[in-house]
C-alpha cells in the first residue's frame, strides 16, 4: 500500500523565514507544499497571491499544491498557472464556469482539483469527474489554520472513494488533520492530507510528518 502524501500548509509556517521553512519541509519528508490563497471574500482572511507562488517556486524542491479560496477563480487562473503551481484546486461554487477553469488548468499540464467545503455535499464531485485529478475535501470551514476537524466530513471520504472507483483521481483532506485522527482517514482510503498546525506547531515537526505518514 502506498503511504499517504503530506502537504503542510504554509499558513502555519514562519513567514519571516519562508526559504528555510521550504528547506525544512523537504528535510522533514513532506511531499508537497500547500499554499492557501484567500481573497477575504470567499473566506474570511487575506493571504497572498501569484507573486508569492512565483517566489516560492524559485526555491521549493517540492511541488506547490495551490488551494484557491477566491471568488471567480477564472479571473486569475492563467496567472496562477504561469506562476508555477503544480496542482490547483478551487471551490466550484465560487466560479461561473468551473469546468472551463478545470480544463484550462489541465491543458497546461497541471493537476486540477475541486475543493468541497464541509457543507457542500460530496455528490457535487460527480458533476466534475471527467475534468479533475483530485478532490480536496475540507475538514473545516476555510480561512484559518488550527481549527478543529468537523467529524461529519469523515464519511465524505467513503463517498468520494465510491464515485472515483476505476478513475485516476486522488482524495486529499484539508483542515484539522492531526496525528490522532489521520489513522481513521487512511483506513477509509485517503490519498493525501494537508497539515498546517499538526506539522508547524509540533515540538518536533520531522517526527510529526513521520507519524502522519506512518
Ligand atoms: C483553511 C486552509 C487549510 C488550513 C490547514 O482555510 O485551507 O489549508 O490552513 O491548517 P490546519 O491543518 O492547521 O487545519
Ligand atoms: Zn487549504
Amino acid at each position: 500500500m502506498e503511504t499517504i502524501k503530506i502537504s503542510p500548509s504554509l499558513l502555519s509556517a514562519d513567514w519571516m523565514n519562508l526559504q528555510s521553512e521550504l528547506d525544512n519541509l523537504s528535510a522533514w519528508g513532506a511531499d508537497m507544499v500547500h499554499c492557501d490563497v484567500i481573497d477575504g471574500l470567499f473566506a474570511p482572511n487575506i493571504t497572498f497571491g501569484m507573486p508569492m507562488i512565483s517566489a516560492l517556486k524559485r526555491v521549493s524542491k517540492l511541488p506547490l499544491d495551490v488551494h484557491l479560496m477566491i471568488v471567480k477563480p477564472e479571473r486569475y487562473i492563467q496567472k496562477f498557472i504561469s506562476a508555477g503551481s503544480d496542482t490547483i484546486s478551487f471551490h466550484p461554487e465560487a466560479s461561473e464556469k468551473p469546468v472551463e477553469v478545470l480544463d484550462m488548468i489541465r491543458k497546461n499540464g497541471i493537476k486540477a482539483g475541486i475543493a468541497l467545503n464541509p457543507d457542500v455535499p460530496a455528490s457535487v464531485a460527480k458533476d466534475f469527474l471527467d475534468h479533475i485529478d483530485y478532490i480536496l475535501l475540507m475538514g473545516v470551514f476555510p480561512g484559518f489554520g488550527g481549527q478543529k476537524f468537523i467529524p461529519e466530513v469523515m464519511g465524505k471520504i467513503d463517498e468520494c472513494k465510491k464515485y472515483t472507483v476505476g478513475r485516476d483521481i486522488y482524495i486529499e483532506l484539508d483542515g484539522g488533520v492531526t496525528v490522532e485522527n489521520i489513522g481513521e482517514m487512511k483506513r477509509r482510503g485517503l490519498d493525501a492530507a494537508v497539515a498546517g498546525n499538526a506539522v508547524f506547531a509540533a515540538p518536533d515537526p520531522a517526527e510529526a510528518v513521520r507519524k502522519l505518514k506512518a
